[in-house]
């Protein structure tokens, strides 16, 4: 039986005085639930906040990127072990917000999965289709690809204790999340597909939903067999939305 997990992505929101708001009422809401994992994704220069406010909590913190590359002449960059240097234990990989305006290539991600693994961060790779193809009906061919990439380089027992996020485009921002049914089909798919190669490492993985999940449809979403949570970018902005996703994850 694989824990829920309730990951928040804040994308590029927040500031020092409203991000001290949302830990504090997160961690009064959150730390008595039990039976889900939470996990809050921040802005870079947020981790020492986010450590110094959810440390001797229940809820873990990490980022949003980071470096393919270990350590070295690289601006602007930031390495895996400057997050674990602030106690970061999740890092958001291949987000699609990242892939398109920074052109990141699929082989430049699965870099990144590997530069996380490696360094004892545990990766979260974001994987989805656009509206066009999954109107052309070739949602799963584009995420298999997506897949694929790693598979093929490193073997897909590095998917063990791992989570991949399945984040159809179309339904990120947009208000428009993916049916139960259209969320659970590709979760399937995409743990079928691990299961192939590496029984262990599909029935271990966490996949999680996001796109416009509300505590509404969280409910719905998470009663599926292969949905195990969710990562939440809007409603992770408010404390009373997002903890209504978090207790729809503990039903
Ligand atoms: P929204 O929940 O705002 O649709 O964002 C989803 C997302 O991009 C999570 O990574």
């Amino acid at each position: 039986m694989r824990q829920k997990l309730v990951i928040a992505n804040w994308k590029m929101h927040g500031n020092l005085a409203l991000n001290k708001q949302l830990l504090a009422a997160c961690t009064e809401k959150l730390s008595s639930l039990k039976n889900v994992d939470v996990v809050v994704c921040v802005p870079y220069p947020y981790l020492a906040q986010a450590q110094s406010m959810l440390q001797n909590t229940s809820i873990a913190w990490g980022a949003q990127n980071l470096s393919k590359d270990s350590d070295g002449p690289f601006t602007g960059e930031v390495s895996a072990n400057m997050l674990k240097d602030f106690g970061a234990t999740h890092v958001i990989i291949g987000h699609s917000e990242r892939a398109t305006a920074y052109c990141e290539s699929d082989e430049n991600i699965a870099t990144k999965f590997m530069q996380a693994k490696t360094h004892g961060l545990i990766p979260i790779l974001c994987v989805g289709e656009t509206l066009i193809e999954r109107e052309a009906g070739v949602m799963q061919m584009v995420v298999a690809k997506q897949l694929d990439t790693i598979i093929n380089t490193y073997g897909a027992s590095v998917f063990a204790g791992t989570i991949i996020s399945y984040e159809p485009i179309w339904a990120i921002g947009t208000g428009l999340a993916a049916s139960a049914e259209q969320a659970q089909s590709m979760h399937k798919f995409i743990r079928d597909k691990v299961a192939e190669y590496d029984q262990t490492a599909a029935s271990q993985l966490k996949i999680l939903y996001g796109g416009s999940v509300n505590p509404q449809n969280a409910v719905q979403l998470f009663s599926m067999q292969d949905i195990d949570g969710g990562l939440i970018g809007k409603c992770s902005l408010n404390a009373q939305e997002f903890e209504g996703i978090c207790q729809a994850a503990v039903r």
